[in-house]
């Protein structure tokens, strides 16, 4: 685990090894109270955080595994009240719900239910609360803005510390990779509205869950992330326009190339979320494509 301390109040957490979806970097905020946000260090590290660092709140931007599961163990380690966001909730408290909208349609349940389960430690969330954009911490932490930033997952969030102009992005994708949007919940045209919206703040610092710590050119990186996802669809409509069908065309990768290697069961997890972008892109490319919803985008650069 590697900590960065940002200000006297932010300190950014990143984990060891973020394989398999098995952790992500967050922010430990000391406040009114202390809060941890996203710090899911794996399952090794994060039980020993907790109990040295004592929250008083766990915070999460989004159910995805690699941010959530972490909150399963807080109360054995802590005293922490556990926030959600409030329209996630049923995926955080039922496994039934998040396997029916997330590999379920993709008739992936059993492989994806025993590696949730299994793997990652999945157990309905009993002891919580929710949050929403519109409910502040305002016990908690005053001067942070809860931003719901949805795309990614259908209530994503973001926090902003408007007074040191510092953005926690959690995984809107300003990393290497661009924007992730592999299951059916997920929405491109609402990813880019976020984007567009964080884009529209007074940002100094970026910490994001994947893609580290970003000082310069912030600007470009929300642009860059627009722009993977405008490459993506270019690049699915010249292989459509050659006469590719479906199948081919995920076989060789809209998020993930070189997926022939990997090992099961990821190679079909990777496939399975392949055919969610693959979806949406194809969704959008009958709407007129990203450029006829976000014209401004052609500007950017
Ligand atoms: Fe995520």
């Amino acid at each position: 685990m590697k900590r960065t301390v940002i200000t006297n109040k932010i300190t950014y957490v990143e984990p060891d090894s973020m394989a398999h979806f098995s952790s992500c970097a967050g922010i430990i905020v000391q406040s009114n109270e202390k809060v941890f946000i996203d710090t899911n260090m794996g399952s090794e590290e994060t039980p020993g955080l907790l109990e040295l660092e004592k929250p008083d709140a766990a915070v999460i931007t989004h159910y995805h595994l690699d941010h959530s599961v972490w909150t399963r163990y807080v109360a054995d380690h802590s005293n922490a009240r556990v926030l959600i966001p409030k329209k996630e909730e049923p995926y955080l408290t039922s496994l039934d719900f998040i396997i029916a909208h997330t590999a379920g349609p993709f008739g992936m349940s059993d492989q994806w239910t025993d590696f949730v389960v299994n793997q990652r430690g999945y157990r309905p969330l009993t002891i919580y609360e929710c949050y929403s954009e519109k409910a502040s911490f305002q016990d908690l932490v005053p001067e942070m803005v809860i931003l719901e930033t949805p795309g990614h997952s259908p209530s994503h969030s973001s926090f902003y510390f408007p007074d040191e102009k510092i953005l926690f992005s959690g995984d809107v994708g300003l990393d290497r990779f661009g924007p992730w949007y592999g299951w059916a919940d997920c929405d491109i045209k609402a990813l880019v509205e976020s984007i567009l919206r964080l884009d529209g703040l007074e940002v100094g610092l970026v910490l994001t869950s994947h893609g580290g710590i970003i000082k310069k050119e912030i600007q470009k990186a929300f642009f860059n992330s627009i722009h993977h996802i405008l490459r993506r669809e270019e690049k699915i409509v010249r292989r459509l326009d050659k006469g590719m069908n479906k199948k081919d065309i995920i076989e060789q990768g809209v998020f993930y190339s070189d997926k022939e290697k990997i090992r099961e069961p990821f190679k079909s997890f990777l496939n399975m979320w392949d055919t969610a972008m693959f979806n949406h892109h194809e969704a959008l490319i009958k709407e007129g494509g990203l450029m006829a919803f976000f014209p401004e985008i052609s500007g950017m650069s």
